[in-house]
């Protein structure tokens, strides 16, 4: 043996020996992967880590690097070489799902392996919840981390995995904005349905409709409490903001990035009352319009005229240049029909259309702009209401009143997003002693984390056929009774990270225990991180 052979036999004996640190996190992953073993020992990431991947998968890779920079004092340098400490990203083009992965962990290498970079960022997203939780601030500066040794493979139950926030009631800033999509993101949800139109406020800059965010996007009061409290009061504050295209622009990047797909809502008919205080012409009565600063249903939404198409085609014209994915949301819930009634122009649609009643025309109204989004390459979803007086030809359908509409879509064929009140409307109390504190006000309801959890998206009546156009489930964020960030915070966490375990897990894999012990360090993780949950231990014990 010369003497170099020797020497390097020590350096690997003593590599090989490498100290495994303490604080080795073995609780697991949220949402709970297809199959996840763990073993003897760990992987250390330090100042001798090194990381591989093929260039394709260079996003991801350096999404990695930069998390781990945060947390370990070490500039990891990309190598081509499948040497010993080297965290090393492989493209295998078997794993057919492209959010599936696999990872590998031993105390020589991480592997991880995706057909895409979407399921090589899935396995980064479960590897940093794999390392040990983080301690205070979220920059360590540790000179080293363990990560257990384990063996995960992974892949979702649904391919949509969906969260909503309504910035309508509430206007919430680009920053905030961001660090909801990098909570998602971190949960593997992978589409945001981002509500942009409300009576109480428009949040889209639309060039070509100015006055949308000059008047639309303020209010000049908001009820105080509880709208139903009496007697009603007001403040004095105008409240308000929105959006400006190159700020979405940027959201619509950060989210892609994350590997979401942004989903914007454009209200129509209903719940558009800012919109008509901007431009009264399109309302049937012609005004007086105002920016609602009430929450519930309006009465006054867009009248059937001819201008309201012209009007709703420029702004979408926009909307669509602005979202690359499918998908636009064009609302179509709660929309009364007493303007429609007492409406020359309505009634008369009604007649030449050869239409039966006022449902018949608002389905008149849906199926003109589907046509129209589907010119330009794009496909509808709505509420559920969509479904009266006749569904759109190629509507998606978002089931929120219970899971009828859900039924009643997968049998006529149509893809169902499933978003019922009873377990996916995170404006609901979580707790019953919040019900007691009106410093926690919510808009009513109960639905604690267990009912959350609970959650099947494919309801029993479908045939396992019909059960096929179940896309998945989407938690619904309200935000009549969310003033701040921190509200949404509190009444968004630890729920949404249950409707993960939704979306994501295998009915046979879910177990609520399992999931409460995972869910202690990501707790950690999610303070760490600045997050205001609400997670209270002892009163979700209580509600089991
Ligand atoms: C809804 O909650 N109005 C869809
Ligand atoms: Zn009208």
């Amino acid at each position: 043996m010369t003497r170099f052979c020797i020497l390097t036999t020590l350096i690997l004996l003593y590599s090989a020996c490498k100290r495994t640190p303490e604080n080795i996190n073995r609780t697991g992953i949220i949402p709970q992967p297809v199959s996840l073993e763990f073993g003897e020992g760990a992987f250390v990431i330090d100042e001798d880590t090194k990381i591989l991947y093929p260039d394709a998968f260079a996003p991801v890779a350096d999404f990695l690097s930069e998390y781990i920079g945060g947390r370990v004092n070490t500039e990891m340098q990309r190598t081509e070489d499948e040497d010993t400490y080297t965290i090393i990203f492989r493209q295998d083009e078997s794993l057919e799902n492209e959010e599936a992965y696999a990872l590998k962990v031993t105390p020589k290498n991480i592997e991880i392996s995706a057909s895409s970079p979407r399921g090589a960022f899935y396995a980064v997203q479960s590897l940093r919840q794999l390392m040990p939780v983080p301690s205070g601030d979220m920059v360590t500066g540790e000179d080293e981390m363990g990560i257990p040794v384990v063996e995960v493979f992974d892949e979702p139950r649904f391919g949509y995995r969906g969260q909503m926030l309504d910035v309508g009631r509430h206007f919430f800033p680009v920053e905030f904005i961001k660090k909801y999509i990098d909570l998602m993101a971190m949960f593997k949800i992978n589409t945001f349905h981002w509500h942009l139109t409300e009576d109480q406020g428009w949040r889209i800059e639309i060039k070509k409709y100015p006055e949308l965010t000059k008047v639309g996007a303020y209010r000049d009061s908001t009820v105080i409490g509880h709208y139903r409290d009496e007697p009603r009061r007001w403040d004095t504050t105008r409240y308000g903001g929105f959006y400006t295209q190159e700020e979405v622009k940027e959201i619509v990047k950060y989210a892609q990035d994350r590997f979401i797909t942004v989903i914007p809502e454009i209200e129509m008919p209903g719940h558009a009352e800012a919109a008509l205080a901007s431009y009264p012409e399109l309302g049937c009565t012609g005004g007086p319009y105002q920016v609602q600063g009430i929450w519930g249903i309006h009465k006054n939404i867009y009248c059937t005229k001819e201008e309201t198409f012209t009007f709703l085609e420029g702004v979408l014209d926009e909307v669509t240049e602005l979202f690359p994915g499918e998908y636009i949301h064009i609302g179509g819930d709660e929309a009364p029909k007493d303007n429609w009634e007492q409406c020359e122009v309505c009634q008369a649609l009604i007649r030449s259309e050869g239409l039966t009643d006022e449902h018949e025309l608002q389905s008149y109204f849906i199926h003109r702009i589907e046509k129209y989004l589907n010119s330009k390459g794009k496909q509808i979803i709505g509420w559920d209401e969509i479904l009266e007086g006749g569904l759109a030809p190629n509507a998606t359908v978002m089931s929120w009143r219970g899971t009828e509409g859900a039924i009643e879509a997968a049998r006529q064929h149509h893809d169902v997003i499933m978003t019922p009140t009873s377990h996916c409307y995170l404006d609901y109390y979580q707790y019953e002693s919040d019900k007691e504190d009106k410093d926690i006000l919510a808009i009513g309801g109960y639905l604690p984390l267990s009912k959350v959890y609970s959650f099947e998206p494919i309801p029993e009546e479908l045939t396992p056929e019909e059960g096929n156009y179940v896309l998945g489930p989407q938690a619904n964020v309200w935000t009549e009774y969310m003033k701040t960030p921190e509200k949404v915070e509190y009444m968004v966490y630890p729920r949404a990270i249950a409707m993960a375990e939704v979306g994501w897990t295998s009915k046979a894999n879910k177990d609520y225990d399992n999931f409460l012990y995972r869910l202690e360090p990501v707790i950690k993780n999610l303070e760490a991180m600045g997050v205001n949950h609400g997670y209270k231990p002892e009163e979700v014990r209580k509600e089991e």
